[in-house]
């Protein structure tokens, strides 16, 4: 894991909250006012503990496409980086006796929701769509290979702002790695 700029987040307990336990590599946490936590870890039953990925390369690579993205314009949550935190769903005796950390991508939080088309009215829905693809539009030529056809799942949508952001860039690589 590449060192920080910014001093390890604090986990603010107040606004804790789950906001996607499901995820395919690790849930996902609101971990303060502004920022959320992606945690990575490997999914084994034979692994009480959970395996962490001992240096998060799937975080690390995630929040290295968000950077690049958002130095260049592209309108995704900001990246903050990679840290090691604790899980927020671990029971306090847990933390006391097998203290333990995850690698997780912490960036801002989006106060947004997936657009889904189900619930859009149609003129909506043809609008997330332009903006969706104007984001996409953007990558070209950033040496980044987006993973599979892009639509509204992996993203969010704020009304207030008629604002898109591109989320979820585990599966995305850069062409020259
Ligand atoms: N920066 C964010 N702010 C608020 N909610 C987010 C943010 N990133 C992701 N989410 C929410 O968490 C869900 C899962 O995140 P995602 O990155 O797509 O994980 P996965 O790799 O598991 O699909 C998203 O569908 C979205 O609802
Ligand atoms: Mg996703």
């Amino acid at each position: 894991m590449r060192k920080n700029k910014i001093a390890r987040p604090n986990m603010d307990t107040e606004r804790m909250e789950a906001i996607c336990l499901s995820g395919a590599d690790g849930p996902l946490y609101r971990i303060s006012e502004d920022k959320v936590a992606k945690f990575e870890w490997a999914r084994d039953w034979t692994d009480w503990f959970c395996k962490v990925s001992p240096k998060g390369e799937k975080v690390q690579n995630e929040y290295e496409i968000c950077k690049k993205l958002y130095e260049n314009g592209v309108s995704v949550p900001k990246p903050y980086g990679v840290f090691m935190l604790k899980n927020p769903s671990d029971e306090e005796w847990t933390e006391l006796w097998f203290p333990r950390r995850f690698p997780a991508f912490v960036m801002e939080y989006i106060n947004g929701s997936v657009p889904h088309p189900k619930y859009l009215r149609p003129e909506l829905h043809k609008r997330v769509d332009e903006l969706v693809a104007t984001e996409r539009d953007k990558i070209e030529g950033l040496g980044i290979r987006p993973s599979d056809a892009m639509g509204w799942e992996n993203t969010l949508w704020v009304p207030e702002k008629e604002q898109i952001y591109l989320i979820d860039f585990s599966r995305w690589q850069f062409t020259d790695k």
